[in-house]
């Protein structure tokens, strides 16, 4: 062996160590070798890529989403099932069941729950807590990191509005700055926008334990997505993956980000009908808002299950101009594992 590759190999396993060491809090708080979350996904996030991101080395999540306790309680024993490394279960807050889901979770031995789409309840923090389980919770802003730090929460995920699915009006790159330096009590991971290694040690240098990913993982082989929303996803640019658009200030609209497609552009017709009817006295206030609302509805599982990529709602993070092919999740973990590591490595060169 000639002594430069020796020189390289021994650079890099310098790096990776050093890598290690930064996402250190991340990987001893999810119990994982690669602080890398695979953020729940409705429909996405099922047994097969969740056991696919644990195996890999980094923490997959369930996506409860609107799942009853019995289909969640079937939910995690497939997952435990294809693997005995750890793996958290997101819930979302305003579930009408989500005191028994909770229960659920915990009889099915999950060591760390998220609790997402708002600020979670005394009563749910206690349960999760009492319960022996980890609470993730979702922080939009600094003051509501802290209060939600001081109920309980064990860890933070703080997402920018570059990601797929529900967002909020705040990029990472100001969320973090915002965040990152005065939380200290918790491990906070980040999100939104990621897609590459580099990048994730950006934010790991600014005191990040970790990161979650949600779109490049919708996309690897074992996410069971149609291939046509797949294939949507390799295709897309950053620029396609777009926040739903609200027409009329009265009639708000929740913000998502996806692929813009023939659904999308419906979506601003039905609105302007729906105003129309309105305001010539068809409709009640209550009644347009519901209209408007229900537009939606079942348009993930279209997209994600049905394949119907042009009606259906892909929802999908910016960082789709990095999803280039279908790939393994272990591929995509490695390769971000590798973009951090050679970027660590190039300093010391
Ligand atoms: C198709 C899709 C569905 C999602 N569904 C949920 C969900 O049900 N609950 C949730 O908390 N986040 C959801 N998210 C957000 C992800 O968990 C993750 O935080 C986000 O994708 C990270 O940004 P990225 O897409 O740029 O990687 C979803 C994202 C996508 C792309």
């Amino acid at each position: 062996m000639s002594p430069d590759i020796t020189q390289t190999d021994s650079r890099l396993l310098a790096a990776r160590a050093e890598l290690d060491r930064l996402w250190e809090r991340g990987t001893r708080f999810l119990g994982c070798r690669v602080a890398i979350m695979g953020g729940a996904m409705s429909w996405v996030s099922e047994s097969h890529l969740v056991s696919a991101i644990s195996n890999a080395g980094g923490f997959g999540v369930i996506a409860c989403g609107s799942m009853g306790p019995a289909q969640l309680e079937a939910e995690i024993a497939a997952t435990h099932a294809l693997t005995e490394r750890p793996f958290g279960v997101n819930l979302i807050t305003m579930h009408p069941e989500l005191d028994d889901l909770i229960q659920v979770c915990l009889a099915g031995k999950v060591g760390h729950i998220v609790l997402a789409g708002g600020i979670p309840l005394g009563g749910a923090v206690r349960a999760v807590k009492d319960g022996g389980a980890k609470l993730i919770c979702f922080s939009p802003a600094l003051v509501l990191a802290k209060r939600l730090i001081r109920s309980g929460a064990d860890a933070l995920v703080i997402e920018g509005s570059e990601a797929g699915g529900h967002i909020g009006p705040v990029s990472l790159t100001v969320l973090a700055q915002e965040i990152l330096p005065y939380v200290r009590d918790v491990p906070v991971f980040v999100a939104g926008g990621l897609g590459r290694g580099e990048a994730v040690l950006a934010y790991l240098e600014m005191g990040a334990a970790g990161a979650q990913l949600g779109t490049r993982f919708a996309a690897a082989t074992e996410s069971i997505a149609h291939p046509n929303f797949k294939r949507a996803f390799v295709r897309a640019a950053a620029r396609d993956a777009v926040p739903s658009t609200q027409l009329d200030e009265r009639f708000p609209v929740i913000p998502v980000r996806g692929l813009a497609n023939a659904g999308t552009r419906r979506f601003l017709a039905h609105q302007a009908e729906t105003l129309h009817r309105f305001q010539a006295g068809e409709l009640t206030k209550e009644a347009a808002q519901l209209s408007i609302e229900h537009f939606w509805a079942g348009a993930l599982r279209r997209a994600v299950i049905e394949g119907d990529v042009e009606e259906g709602s892909v929802m999908a993070g910016q960082s789709v101009g990095m999803v280039t092919s279908v790939q393994p999740t272990a591929a995509i973990i490695a390769e971000l594992v590798d973009q951090a590591t050679a970027a660590l490595a190039a300093r010391h060169g």
